[in-house]
Parts: structure tokens; C-alpha cells; sequence
């Protein structure tokens, strides 16, 4: 820590208008301005969320630039940063956050029948001025999609499990490639994979047909997961918390 000099064990502070001495070397005075501007604008926030690059030149967090493409005139700090009780929120919400989560994206489903089957669209908007998700490439959201009978029994559902494999378009994610073009960690990736995650301001309708038989109820359901679920078995030690999917929005269309 930068102190006052001669003040415990911190080091001397060279912003305060003095040159200081530190390890027997003369470190010149760096004088503080304020800035009037930075701290009301999202360049509080660029520094550091705009693209970072990996050692193999692969960008993983790409949410500044997700924001300077969308054009968007709302500011990270009006999301992130609310004024609340006349003070400014510095929890940061994002993917901890079951409200910010909740409230990231519009969730419907629309069902119609079509001949023997039953048509569900379902629709989703990314509320955001960046992707959903974004920041770490970990990040993910899966949907899932179940249709019931009169009885309230499972008749048919859109993938067992997680759809990363099975349903693909049902999975939002940012994938980090190797020379092979197989799944690879943000450390070792040396390509981008598929981007499927929603763009800025974004809408999206995902279509299903699911044979009529006795359908009488399809319900959609949209989770958030810290983690790729790769890294959930891997991480197995973790509290629940972070490793489980976060039912973040649902819809029901009876027929
Ligand atoms: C000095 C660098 C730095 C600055 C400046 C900064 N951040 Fe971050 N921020 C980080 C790092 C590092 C993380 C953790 C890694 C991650 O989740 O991407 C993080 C995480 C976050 C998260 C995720 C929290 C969570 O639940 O995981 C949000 C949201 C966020 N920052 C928003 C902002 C906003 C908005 C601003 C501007 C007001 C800002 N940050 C400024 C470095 C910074
Ligand atoms: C309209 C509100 C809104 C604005 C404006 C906004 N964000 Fe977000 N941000 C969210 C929500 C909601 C999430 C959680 C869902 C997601 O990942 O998109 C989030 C997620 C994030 C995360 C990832 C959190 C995590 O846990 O990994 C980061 C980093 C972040 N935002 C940074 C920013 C920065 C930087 C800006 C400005 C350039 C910004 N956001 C502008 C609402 C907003």
C-alpha cells in the first residue's frame, strides 16, 4: 500500500505532490487530476471489460466490444451501478445475481397445431447493450422445452439432461476452440468457436415440433449456469451455489 512516508511498514506515496525515495530509488512526483469525466461514463468500465486477449491472441471477454457494437447511449453504471438510497450500488450483479439474471432477458412461448403437431415458439430478447451471456467465456444458458398431458404427465421434452449436445440451438455460449476446432480452455484456446449466445438488444424465436398426441401443456424453461457443464463435473468440490443451472425465466402455453 502507497502511505505517507516513513508511516509503518507502507511505502512512500508519490502522489502527493513530493518526489519520494523508495528501495534507494528517486521516483518522481505523478501528480493526481480529477476527471470529470470518466467516473459518470462507461470508461470506468472499459479499461479493464473490453477485449482481453489471451497469450495465443484469442479474445475471452468481449463485453466492451459486444457494447461498442450495439450502439447502445445506456451506460454500464445505470445497470450495474444503481443509485439506491442515495448511494451507488457497488455490488456488481451480473451472474451471481438472481435479480439482474432474472431481468436480463424476455422469455415467451407460443404454441399452435399444425396438422398432427403441436408448433412452440419460443421467444427470447436480450434485454442487454451486450451479449447474454457475457464476460467470462464460461458463462452459459441452456433452454429447455416439456410438453405434458391433461394429466400433468411428461410426454415429450426437447433434450434429457443439458442440450449442449443434443439440442444445440437451445445453448448460449461463447466456445473457445483448439487448432482442431475441438472445445479447448481459455488458456489453451488458439481459435474462436461458434458464438450462439444472444447479441446486443437481440430477439430470437426458437421453433419446435413435437407430435400432437395428447399434448395439453409445453412449458419453457431458461437456465443460467456459471460454468460449462464440462467444468461442473470437474469442479465437483465447489459449493452448489455456483456449480447448479438458475431457472432465470419460464413460460407456460396450455392447448
Ligand atoms: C480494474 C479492472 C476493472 C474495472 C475498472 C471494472 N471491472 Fe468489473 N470486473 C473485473 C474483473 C477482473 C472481474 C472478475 C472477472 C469476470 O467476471 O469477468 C470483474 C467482474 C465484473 C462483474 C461480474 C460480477 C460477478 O457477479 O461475477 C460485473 C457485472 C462487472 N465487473 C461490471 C463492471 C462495471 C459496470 C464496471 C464499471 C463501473 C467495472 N466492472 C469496472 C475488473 C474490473
Ligand atoms: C440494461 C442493463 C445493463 C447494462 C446497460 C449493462 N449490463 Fe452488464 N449485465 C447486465 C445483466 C442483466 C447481466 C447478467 C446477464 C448477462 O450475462 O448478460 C450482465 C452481465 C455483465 C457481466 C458478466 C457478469 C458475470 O457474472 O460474468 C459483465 C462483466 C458486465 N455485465 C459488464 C458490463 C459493462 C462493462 C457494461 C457497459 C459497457 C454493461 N455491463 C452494461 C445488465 C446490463
Amino acid at each position: 500500500m502507497f502511505g505517507a512516508e516513513g508511516d509503518g511498514d507502507q511505502k512512500p506515496n508519490p502522489h502527493l505532490g513530493e518526489p519520494v525515495t523508495m528501495d534507494g530509488k528517486e521516483i518522481p512526483a505523478i501528480p493526481m487530476e480529477s476527471n470529470p469525466r470518466q467516473l459518470k461514463t462507461s470508461d470506468a468500465c472499459m479499461g479493464c471489460h473490453d477485449q482481453r486477449n489471451n497469450p495465443h491472441g484469442v479474445p475471452l471477454c468481449q463485453t466492451g466490444n459486444e457494447y461498442s457494437v450495439s450502439h447502445s447511449k445506456v451506460n454500464c453504471l445505470s445497470c450495474h451501478m444503481p443509485v439506491n438510497d442515495g448511494i451507488a450500488d457497488h455490488s456488481m450483479g451480473g451472474g451471481h445475481d438472481m435479480a439482474m439474471l432474472q431481468r436480463s432477458v424476455v422469455f415467451d412461448l407460443s404454441t399452435e397445431i399444425i396438422g398432427d403437431k403441436v408448433r412452440a415458439s419460443v421467444y427470447m430478447k436480450n434485454q442487454q447493450p451486450h451479449s447474454l451471456p457475457t464476460g467470462a467465456p464460461f458463462r452459459n444458458i441452456h433452454m429447455r422445452l416439456a410438453a405434458y398431458n391433461k394429466d400433468g404427465e411428461l410426454v415429450w421434452q426437447s433434450a434429457k439432461g443439458h442440450p449442449a449436445k443434443s439440442d444445440p440451438q437451445a445453448y448460449l455460449v461463447y466456445a473457445l476452440a483448439d487448432d482442431e476446432g475441438k472445445p479447448a480452455s481459455p488458456p489453451n484456446a488458439t481459435k474462436l468457436g461458434k458464438d450462439t449466445r444472444l447479441k446486443p438488444y437481440e430477439e430470437r424465436t426458437l421453433v419446435y415440433d413435437i407430435p400432437a398426441a395428447d399434448v395439453a401443456l409445453v412449458r419453457g424453461e431458461l437456465y443460467y449456469s456459471l460454468l460449462w457443464p464440462g467444468l461442473v463435473k470437474k469442479f465437483k468440490h465447489l459449493p452448489e451455489d455456483l456449480t447448479s443451472a438458475k431457472l432465470i425465466a419460464s413460460a407456460e402455453s396450455s392447448l
